[in-house]
């Protein structure tokens, strides 16, 4: 092959190349766009958006926010909602979305394939929200920092309040988080609510720090920055899973409560035809095996996705029987936050 004879070859090779570029790109825009508000972690917002772009062709622009957080965002902008898709997060805020009718009911053909849990969700909120994953909440710690500050293990929700523990605490804020959240009706429905607002005046007193997102606490008990962190266990096992810090994560002996991650469709948002493309994706056992490769271990919803091997194993914690359709009503969950603004948040 003559010099000039290959040159030319390989500039038709990189004009073809440039053109099958150019007719992805006006595929991928014929497919349209959607806007997905994410309320898990990052790792895994960014991997479910790339996969369900490659699958379907379809742009996506993506936010993430704690639950609290993007329910505040959903009713700030129900006049012009600009969002289309609200994936992830605890089942509260998504059930008061619901009952505020911020969300759209949509009957998945996919809602025979998912345990009852998520179903039971979906009947809660009268069709306007679908639980794609569960979660039990604890607490956790490093083996290294507790050998390090010489005090004893805490193994209930009691404990936490010791003396031992004074600074040693951290769980997010219930008003951002849907952790939090989980937690200020878990202890409501454990203690009675004279009782639980008494215990996390106690608690007050050993908190270093309210954060904003409900997971961070775990991240910062592996790093040693806390020697507690209350938050859902799938959260403790991520750092215990890619470090080599030694964390212990703990089902408090009283009891804990749990949460029914989930999704619901924005009313009135640009894209409603995409938002049900991504919302039928979500429940396949394909996109929920996502979530161990993103270092998320939740159980998922759908009965045939695999349950992660280091997710914590839901039959042998002792559940409470969280009532949904209560803590996740707009009355409940809006007087319960203003309770703990007023006895809590303002004693900080
Ligand atoms: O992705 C981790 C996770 O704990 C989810 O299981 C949960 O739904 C969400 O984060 C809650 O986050 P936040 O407490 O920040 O609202």
């Amino acid at each position: 092959m003559t010099r000039s004879f290959a040159a030319a070859r390989l500039s038709a090779v990189a004009a073809a190349a440039l053109i099958s570029a150019a007719m992805a790109v006006t595929d991928a825009r014929a497919e349209g766009n959607l806007t997905i508000y994410c309320s898990v972690q990052e790792e895994w917002c960014q991997l479910m958006v790339n996969e369900f772009q490659k699958a379907t062709g379809i742009t996506v622009a993506m936010t993430r926010k704690s639950s609290g957080e993007t329910f505040a965002q959903v009713k700030a902008e129900a006049a012009n909602p600009k969002g289309d898709i609200w994936w992830g997060g605890t089942g509260d805020p998504h059930l008061q979305a619901a009952e505020e009718g911020l969300t759209e009911a949509y009957e998945s053909s996919m809602l025979k394939d998912l345990n009852d849990w998520a179903v039971s969700q979906h009947k809660t909120g009268g069709g306007k929200t679908v639980g794609i994953y569960m979660g039990a909440l604890g607490f956790g710690y490093s083996a290294d920092v507790l050998k390090e500050k010489g005090v004893e293990g805490p193994k209930c929700w009691a404990d936490l309040t010791k003396t031992d523990y004074k600074g040693e605490v951290q769980i997010a804020n219930p008003n951002s988080s849907g952790t939090a959240y989980t937690f200020l009706a878990t202890m409501v429905q454990i203690l009675g609510e004279e009782d639980a607002f008494a215990y996390l005046k106690k608690l007050n007193g050993n908190v270093n720090q309210y954060t904003k997102s409900g997971a961070a606490p775990a991240q910062a008990a592996s790093r040693g920055e806390t020697l507690i962190g209350i938050t859902f266990q799938h959260d403790l096992v991520t750092p215990a899973v890619t470090s080599d810090v030694p964390m212990v994560v703990v089902s408090p002996c009283e009891g804990t409560g749990f949460e029914v991650g989930s999704m619901s469709i924005i009313k009135g948002g640009p894209n409603p035809d995409n938002a049900k493309k991504w919302y039928d994706w979500a429940l396949t056992p394909e996109a929920q095996a996502l979530g161990a490769q993103a270092n998320s271990f939740q159980v998922p919803s759908n009965k045939s996705a695999p349950i992660p091997e280091a997710a914590p194993k839901l039959s042998e914690i002792k559940l409470i029987n969280y009532d949904f359709a209560k803590y996740g009503s707009s009355e409940e969950r809006k007087r319960l936050l203003s309770r703990w603004d007023k006895e809590i948040g303002a004693a900080q």
